[in-house]
């Protein structure tokens, strides 16, 4: 079997990312990173603050500072904070602030682990763009809304469909359009459209791409 040392994982919300990023892991022993709970632990303690996530200086202060305790708030997946987090996200000195430590896990992976998965927006364009595997993973944003949806009913929620297209819909375009680190497909990347796939298709095709292109890598 093939073992890459690094795999890159971006696209949208609801694509997919966080299953296949754990199940990923989990095939070829690699330690996972989901970037995206830095956002929301940025965006989420601005809130608690009483802060207003636009307050660039004050977003990036709070990214400089962040505590492994940050990451465990209740409220890290709340309609709430990911709206918050996107908002940090177009903060260049949020994203400075972030990069070295997700640098330093892509190059020591935790005692165990020969290798790192990183899931998120930028990690093959900006992170780690000489990963060994880069996959973008999405879907339409129907599809990704109807995911959402039914994410947040299984939850015990009372969402509104339309409401969950339309966040999610903000979501896209804030992300998208940010002149720092937008969402895109890296150079090479393998993209996976999975709005008709389910979990255990997307994840055989990926690891049928991923053992066709990767070289054996020595222990
Ligand atoms: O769970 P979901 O896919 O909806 O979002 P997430 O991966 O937890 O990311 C939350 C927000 O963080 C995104 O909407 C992005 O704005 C931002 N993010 C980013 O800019 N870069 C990353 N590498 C990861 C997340």
């Amino acid at each position: 079997m093939v073992r890459p040392r690094v795999i890159a994982l971006d696209g949208p919300s609801a694509a997919g990312k966080g299953t296949l990023a754990r199940r990923l892991a989990e095939h070829y022993d690699l330690a996972h990173l989901d970037t995206g709970s830095l956002y929301r632990a940025v965006g989420r303690r601005i809130l608690r603050d009483g802060r207003d996530p636009k307050d660039t200086k004050y977003a990036a202060e709070v990214a400089a500072s962040l505590q492994p305790v940050d990451l465990t708030d209740p409220e890290l997946r709340s309609e709430a904070t990911s709206q918050s987090s996107s908002i940090v996200a177009a903060i260049p000195a949020v994203r400075a602030n972030l990069l070295a430590w997700q640098r330093e896990f892509a190059k020591n992976p935790p005692p165990g682990k020969q290798g790192v998965i990183l899931d998120g927006r930028d990690i093959g364009t900006v992170i780690c763009p000489d990963a060994d595997v880069k996959l973008f993973v999405t879907a339409s944003l129907e599809a990704r809304a109807e995911r959402r949806f039914r994410e947040l009913q299984a939850a015990g929620a009372n969402p509104i469909r339309r409401a969950v297209l339309d966040e999610m819909a903000s979501r896209d375009k804030r992300d998208s359009e940010r002149a720092t680190a937008p969402l895109l497909p890296a150079p090479g990347a393998f993209v996976l459209d999975t709005s008709a796939l389910d979990v255990d298709a997307a994840f055989d095709s990926i690891v049928a791409f991923i053992e066709s292109t990767t070289r054996p890598r020595r222990a």
